[in-house]
């Protein structure tokens, strides 16, 4: 027997005003729900997703966190069908939990980012609770009845509350544990009769509390705020972004300036990391010791090893910077560049699986595309990779040591041997083996004085004009 999770994640969000269902809506690159599954225990019997609308795009998120090894246990969806209220969407739960063997089940809102996983482990480890929040102006959270030793009650909706009850502050956060034979029991003699005409999920909740005792836990507001409008996203992120870059500070990570810095919650920051003003780090970025990343520089989804150093402006996705390599300003590094230790990328170097080993360096202007670029190896300004015919993408393979001189075209497939030297201005159509001299620009011609003569009969035919 086990605890499961089930996370509701079916209403519309119609105050979100948008085409993306609520749940996927981003705090700092995340979506809502990624946050909200990402604090399960590991150990848990699965979760339980409630979906409904934007149904297609919440499953396809789904199975992509899966395949990305995003989520800490086994998640099922369950369509709820027409949203017919918070009981309803557990009521659709019934024979999924029964599937897999539910002893206990923790409920939690797919629109609530923010709960810490120590309150969520919390939660899951307890035999029934629900989490509360005393807020100063209660609003339309449902409000929480306690017994005057403190155990739940009930909870009230804002809309059925007498005056009396909506004095009361202290809130339903919407999270809870409960047995699951005593929740489903509970479950089966719902009914709509109130303000909403909706299956309460929190009457099933009120009606356990009057078989067994069901502890109220008190939370930070902060861990239980919902995402409702993009004014609570906004919010929720700053109080989000704070907690994250509070916590960096801890590690030994400098921000210079922190407010108009974005890391999200999948960031690893070594010791001694700087972030100057604007630098973004989104989905899994892990940046190692002692590494500087440079004003305006977004960093999707990349590795650095200790020491790197992207300066400012560079863009990278997907991409590994090697220990103590440099890159930028004004640099790009797309899906699948590598570059080993030491590696020099410079200003207007753009790299897509582009992998440099040790040393290699590509100072200016350049479009390094499908290559391969041995130890050593410098590439000269301007240089191209012609990966691509207008069909099919083709590979570059360059040796170590290789000399590619300036403004030099690269046309694949080709292979460039060890110690090569290919001169400026060479359009390279053929293998070139090690050690060998390849040159393939057009012999320069020279007119000694005729830059004068051409001149003066310019201005001769522009006085005839
Ligand atoms: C609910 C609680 C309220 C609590 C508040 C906390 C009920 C009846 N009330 O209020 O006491 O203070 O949460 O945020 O439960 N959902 C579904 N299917 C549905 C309806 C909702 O999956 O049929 C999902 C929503 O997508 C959302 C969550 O359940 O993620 C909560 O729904 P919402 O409508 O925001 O709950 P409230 O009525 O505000
Ligand atoms: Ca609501």
């Amino acid at each position: 027997m086990a605890t499961v999770a089930v996370i509701l994640a079916a209403g519309l969000g119609t105050r979100m005003k948008s085409r993306l269902p609520k749940v996927l809506h981003p705090i700092l690159g995340d979506p809502s729900l990624l946050w909200v599954l990402r604090t399960l225990p590991p150990d848990l019997g699965g979760a339980v997703v409630v979906v409904h609308h934007g149904k297609d795009q919440v499953l396809a998120a789904l199975d992509a966190w899966s395949k990305a090894g995003l989520l800490p246990c086994p998640v099922t969806a369950v369509d709820q069908g027409e949203p017919l209220g918070t009981g309803h969407a557990l009521q659709v739960c019934i024979p999924e939990l029964d599937r897999l063997g539910a002893s206990k089940v923790a409920i939690l809102c797919g629109d609530v980012p923010l709960t810490s996983a120590a309150t969520v482990f919390r939660l899951c480890a307890a035999e029934a609770v629900l989490l509360a929040m005393d807020l100063p102006a209660p609003g339309s959270y449902g409000r929480v009845l306690q017994h005057a030793d403190g155990r739940l009650a009930g909870v009230v909706e804002a809309k059925d509350a007498t005056p009396e009850q909506l004095a009361v502050r202290r809130v339903n956060g919407g999270a809870y544990a409960l047995p699951w034979p005593a929740l489903k029991r509970a479950l089966q003699n719902l009914t709509n009769a109130n303000a909403q005409k909706e299956y309460y999920l929190t009457d099933a909740v009120a009606a356990v509390a009057a078989e067994l005792p069901v502890a109220v836990e008190i939370c930070d507001p902060e861990e239980l705020a919902g995402m409702n409008s993009r004014l609570d996203q906004a919010a929720l992120q700053a109080a989000a972004q704070t907690r994250i870059q509070r916590h960096w500070m801890t590690e030994g990570v400098t921000f210079l300036h922190p407010d108009s810095t974005f890391v999200g919650p999948r960031a690893a920051l070594g010791r001694d990391v700087v972030l100057e003003p604007g630098v973004r780090l989104e989905g899994s970025v892990s940046v190692g010791e002692g590494c500087r990343i440079g004003q305006g520089t977004v960093i999707l989804d990349s590795t650095l090893d200790d020491g790197a150093e992207v300066r400012p402006y560079c863009v990278l996705e997907h991409a590994r910077v090697g220990a103590g390599a440099k890159v930028g300003p004004f640099a790009r590094l797309r899906e699948g560049t590598e570059l080993g230790e030491g590696v020099h990328i410079g200003n207007f170097v753009e790299t897509k699986k582009a992998r440099l080993q040790r040393g290699a360096k590509a100072n200016h202007l350049a479009y390094l595309g499908d290559t391969e670029i041995g130890e050593g190896s410098n590439i000269g300004a301007g240089v191209i990779t012609c990966n691509y015919d207008g069909v099919n993408k083709h590979r570059t393979t360059i040796g170590r040591n290789v000399f590619v001189g300036s403004d030099s075209q690269l046309v694949a497939p080709l292979t460039i041997g060890d110690g090569a030297l290919i001169g400026a201005g060479s359009t390279v159509t053929r293998d070139v083996p090690a050690d060998a001299v390849a040159l393939s620009r057009t012999p320069q011609t020279q007119r000694e004085g005729a830059a004068s003569r051409l001149r003066d009969r310019q201005k001769k035919q522009s006085r005839v004009s």
